[in-house]
């Protein structure tokens, strides 16, 4: 697959990107250059967020492979003082970088769908779902029953052939994490996004994969207190997984230690 990666400049983009370069050609849309030897292509698009377009517009110009998968790992992580005490311009910091961001990307995956950056079986899906709407003025029970069977293989092929869209999550979206509360409404917030995104559009597979505990090598997680992490390979393992086979993951994941 060529997998695009937001946030790939990040901890947890930069370390799937490294696992899954071994068997994916790996995209990574940047804010700034890397300083250092990237494990993905960077694609430099400094306001991708309040201008998703432009990240198209960047793989048309650089003539980029079409994009079968995008990993959304914006965000990050901190733990500071009670939220309501961190004020408002710091909670409208923080719905920049998580819920208005994953919005972003949202949007330019469903903008690589509808643009025809997607794979030819998956507009093949999309006409045989016209083709059906076109016949369903057809009246006779067996014709029915030909069509849900057809309309069900249809179904099946357009699934696999769609563009996906894995957004990550963490704990902090199901417990409201004391110090880091902004990243908890957010994080909630993050799914209802998903949520409505796919059921508004037919041409995107979305999904999330919660990691339910902190990701080892990430140096600000407060590890006292023997706290367990659940390893980069065994996230970059969960999130080719959910990217492979779509089909077989509810909309959300969630990876425990
Ligand atoms: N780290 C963990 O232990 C852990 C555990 C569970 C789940 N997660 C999930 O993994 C995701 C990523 O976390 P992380 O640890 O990789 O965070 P990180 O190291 O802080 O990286 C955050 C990434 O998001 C980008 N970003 C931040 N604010 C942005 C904005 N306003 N506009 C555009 N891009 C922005 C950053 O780009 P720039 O470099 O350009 O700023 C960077 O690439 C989060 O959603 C988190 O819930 C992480």
């Amino acid at each position: 697959m060529h997998i695009l990666i937001f946030g790939a400049s990040g901890h947890v983009g930069t370390g799937l990107a490294r696992h899954l370069s071994a068997s994916h050609r790996i995209t990574g849309v940047v804010r700034s250059q890397p300083v250092a030897r990237a494990p993905y292509a960077p694609v430099l698009v400094p306001d991708w967020v309040d201008r998703p377009r432009s990240v198209i517009d960047e793989l048309t110009r650089t003539d980029a492979q079409r994009v079968d998968a995008v990993i959304a790992a914006v965000g990050g992580w901190y733990v500071d003082e009670a939220m309501i005490d961190r004020g408002i311009a710091s909670f409208d910091k923080d719905y920049s970088s998580y819920l208005r961001s994953h919005f972003a990307a949202c949007a330019v995956t469903q903008a690589l769908a509808d643009s025809g950056t997607r794979t030819e079986a998956g507009a093949r899906a999309d006409a045989g779902a016209s083709a059906e709407a076109d016949r369903s003025a057809e009246s006779e029970a067996s014709a029915e029953a030909d069509r849900s069977a057809e309309s069900e293989a249809s179904a099946e092929a357009g699934r696999s052939e769609q563009i996906r869209h894995l957004t990550l999550n963490g704990v902090a979206s199901v417990e409201a994490c004391v110090g880091s509360g902004a990243i908890s409404v957010f994080g909630a917030a993050q799914e209802m996004l998903l949520r409505v995104a796919a059921a508004e559009s037919r041409s995107v597979l979305f999904r999330e994969l919660k990691v339910m505990a902190p990701i080892g090598g990430d140096d600000r997680n407060d590890l006292s207190g023997g706290v367990e992490t659940i390893g980069m390979s065994a996230v970059a393992d969960a999130a080719g997984e959910v990217l492979s086979r779509p089909g077989d993951f509810e909309l959300t994941t969630q990876l425990k230690v």
